[in-house]
């Protein structure tokens, strides 16, 4: 057992203005705007985690021989916080990013906040900052936890100091069309993650690793990035930052196993709940490449989609390779990856019963 952290809370006196923050609030985009004040807690080997705060948000003053400057020790998470129509402000499963966070943490040797403590810390922030988190349609707070190893140390070991910062973004869709159907680019020539990696860990430098293949996709007209597994380079793995979906003609979802190279997402955790739910037939399971894009041709594969807090549920078009396109880039969204959008939105924007206890009010 450890003694609650007390935070101390520090009101920024730079705040934005009402009207600056309105017009933020009316067309946030993804990512791109912060709310005026974050969290920190500051850790040591000698006295574990301490100084908790709310503090005005600024930039950070970081010794550059701090240890993530070097050699990446460093994880985060994304969740979200809604704004409900009576005005109440929810999150959506803090207690399984909580539990990741401090897997991610075993994995880079980053010391892990216990569950209280992440949920605290949202709590304080989002109490703080309540008039940053917008009320239209389709919008929210995202909610970005980090830690980053900043022991002023250039031999190669785990830090013996770290600090844990929440920063909050109001934001609109992920992606900048909104819902509509996305392409994604087959990466034939990288992989995301080793056998043995950080893969299944949320750390930074698996984002890195996967920005070169993105580039790629970019170039090719695709929004996204489909890794296959790094030993046979034959099954599905996940795509950038979401994990991915199929749906077949009978109705069956599947999705890639947690083969323990890809990230455990929530979102994919729930979406396999809903569909338990109605009964549909639902398979974690190996899926190669081949099976993709012969069952789109034969039309087995009806329906594609990427699945992640960030863009929730996004719904592929097109699967494209260097010499195929499987799918057709002008196809409307799939009726089931529709379906399986508005109910989770439903749940977490409090329009349905929360019937599994997902929510919890901020
Ligand atoms: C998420 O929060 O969904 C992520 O994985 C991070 C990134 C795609 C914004």
């Amino acid at each position: 057992a450890h003694t609650p952290l007390i935070f101390k809370s520090t009101r920024s006196t730079h705040g934005r203005s009402k009207t600056e923050r309105d017009a933020i609030l009316a067309d946030p985009g993804f990512g791109k705007y912060f709310s005026d004040h974050m969290v920190s807690i500051d850790w040591t080997v000698e006295k574990g985690w301490h100084d908790a705060q709310v503090k005005p948000y600024g930039p950070l003053l970081l010794d550059p021989a701090s240890s993530v400057l070097h050699y990446a020790q460093e994880i985060f998470e994304g969740l979200k916080a809604y704004r409900h129509a009576d005005g109440s402000i929810w999150t959506f499963r803090p207690q399984a990013n909580a539990e990741r966070m401090q897997r991610s943490a075993h994995r880079l040797a980053l010391p892990g906040l216990p569950t209280d403590a992440f949920i605290e810390s949202l709590k304080q922030l989002v109490s703080m900052d309540a008039d940053w988190v917008p009320s239209a349609p389709d919008t929210c707070m995202y909610l970005r936890p980090f830690t980053i190893a900043n022991e002023s140390f250039l031999g190669v070991r785990s830090a013996h100091k770290a600090t844990y910062f929440v920063i909050a973004s109001p934001v609109g869709p992920y992606f900048s069309k909104g819902v509509a159907p996305v392409s994604i680019w087959l990466s034939e020539d990288f992989t995301r993650a080793a056998v043995g990696g950080t893969g299944a860990a949320k750390c930074g430098g698996n984002y890195a690793a996967s920005l070169l293949p993105q580039q790629e996709a970019y170039k090719n007209g695709c929004s996204q990035v489909l890794f296959l597994d790094p030993q046979e380079g034959k099954y599905l793995e996940e795509l950038g930052g979401m994990n991915v979906f199929l749906v077949k003609k009978d109705g069956t979802l599947i999705t890639p196993e947690l083969s323990g190279s890809i990230l455990e997402g929530v979102t994919r955790l729930s979406i396999l709940q809903l569909a338990r739910d109605r009964g549909l037939k639902v398979e974690e399971r190996k899926i190669s490449i081949d099976e993709w894009r012969n069952g789109v041709a034969s039309g087995d594969i009806v329906e594609a989609f990427a699945a992640g807090t960030a863009a929730v549920v996004a719904p592929i078009s097109a699967l494209k390779g260097r010499d195929f396109v499987a799918g057709d880039e002008n196809a409307p969204a799939g009726k089931l990856t529709m379906s399986l959008r508005q109910e989770l939105t439903d749940i977490q924007y409090g329009r349905a019963p929360d019937r599994h206890g997902w929510l919890k009010r901020l």
